[in-house]
């Protein structure tokens, strides 16, 4: 499989540094016109959106610089417009751009909160709504939000940050389920890599000496490089998978997913005591079976099925499992 992005229009948020130059140079270096937002210089001053756009260029491929923070609503709406106004389409949204925190809960100021969720949340949501309209017409989308295992597994001292990347699975699953008719594939990464990303509120240090130790052994399989292969692979055309979400750590590539175990049925038609639920809550709890619904309706339906409201449709063997 040669996987190639000729006349493909990318758009890669903070891609002046870290993950995203790598996403920009992957992408561009297989063909794709690729438009790198940034805010400027990233914290380090090493490298900015048009440095990214001036290597790439003069390797022989196309880029283009967008300076402006994705965290304003209009902007990112503009550098998705500016796109399609320049180069007729846009086919890849990769929503990278972004900072993280280190604040305890109890000290965490609400307004830090708000420019989480704007750099996170509502910067993507709004260059994501304005993509999908033109890929919609297009038939044709790729978009890849990035979460962080700090939010989907939570993370002392990740505060807003973790929730915000968290609120991404939400966004992610509703452009994957109202985009699935038009061609449309998102799905969401937990990226690993060692690119000195702003830490705003206090340093990210390790908590203890053997996870300090465990970062340093580990340091050659935290380059950024190892997680753009999958990246990239999922803003292609070969992609056929939507709804997922990727973790990269170390060199190692796992799909995390979010299932519902068998859990306890309540018989009869009446609620069940909360005793009855003390009672079997290690039933509840038992992973030895689980289901993955593929949205709230498939949730709702397959316990119908289990209540013989319907007869079974039958499971593709994906959405069933156990043990884990
Ligand atoms: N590096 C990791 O281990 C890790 C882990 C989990 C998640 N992530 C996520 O991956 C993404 C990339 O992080 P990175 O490690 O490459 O960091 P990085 O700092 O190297 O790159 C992030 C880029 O985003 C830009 N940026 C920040 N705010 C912006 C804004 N408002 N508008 C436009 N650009 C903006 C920065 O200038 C920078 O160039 C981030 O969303 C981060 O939260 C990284």
């Amino acid at each position: 499989m040669n996987l190639q992005f000729a006349n493909r229009v990318a758009v890669v948020t903070g891609g002046g540094h870290g993950l995203g130059r790598t996403y920009a140079r992957e992408l561009a270096s297989r063909g794709a016109i690729v438009v790198i937002n940034d805010i400027g210089c990233a914290p380090d001053g090493l490298s900015t959106a048009e440095s990214v756009a001036g290597e790439i260029a003069s390797s022989g491929g196309t880029a283009t610089a967008h300076l402006g923070s994705i965290a304003d609503p209009t902007v990112a709406r503009t550098l998705i417009e500016e796109t399609v106004d320049r180069f007729g389409r846009i086919d890849i949204l990769v929503n990278n751009a972004g900072f993280t925190t280190m604040t305890d809960f109890t000290s965490h100021a609400l307004a830090d909160l708000d420019d989480l969720l704007d750099v996170h949340l509502r910067g993507p949501f709004a260059a994501t709504q304005e993509a999908f309209r033109h890929m919609e017409r297009n038939g044709y989308g790729r978009i890849v939000f990035t979460s962080s295992s700090a939010g989907v597994f939570g993370r002392v001292g990740g505060g807003g940050y973790s929730i915000a990347k968290t609120a991404l699975l939400g966004l992610m699953n509703i452009v994957s389920l109202e985009g699935m008719k038009s061609g449309i594939l998102a799905n969401v990464i937990l990226p690993s890599g060692k690119t000195n990303i702003e830490v705003r509120g206090g340093a990210r240090v390790p908590s203890n000496d053997r996870l300090r130790e465990t970062f340093g052994l580990m340091d050659s399989f935290l380059a950024p490089e190892f997680v753009t292969p999958l990246l990239v692979y999922l803003c292609s055309e070969q992609c056929d998978v939507s709804h997922r979400i990727y973790s990269v750590i170390g060199g190692r590539y796992a799909r995390v997913f979010v299932g519902v175990t068998e859990g306890w049925m309540a018989e009869g038609t009446t609620p069940p005591s909360v005793e009855e639920i003390a009672g079997h809550l290690s039933t509840i709890d038992a992973m030895d079976a689980w289901t993955l619904p593929l949205s709230a309706e498939d949730e709702l339906t397959e316990v119908a099925e289990r209540r013989r409201i319907f007869p079974p449709r039958g499971h593709s063997p994906e959405s069933r499992g156990g043990p884990c």
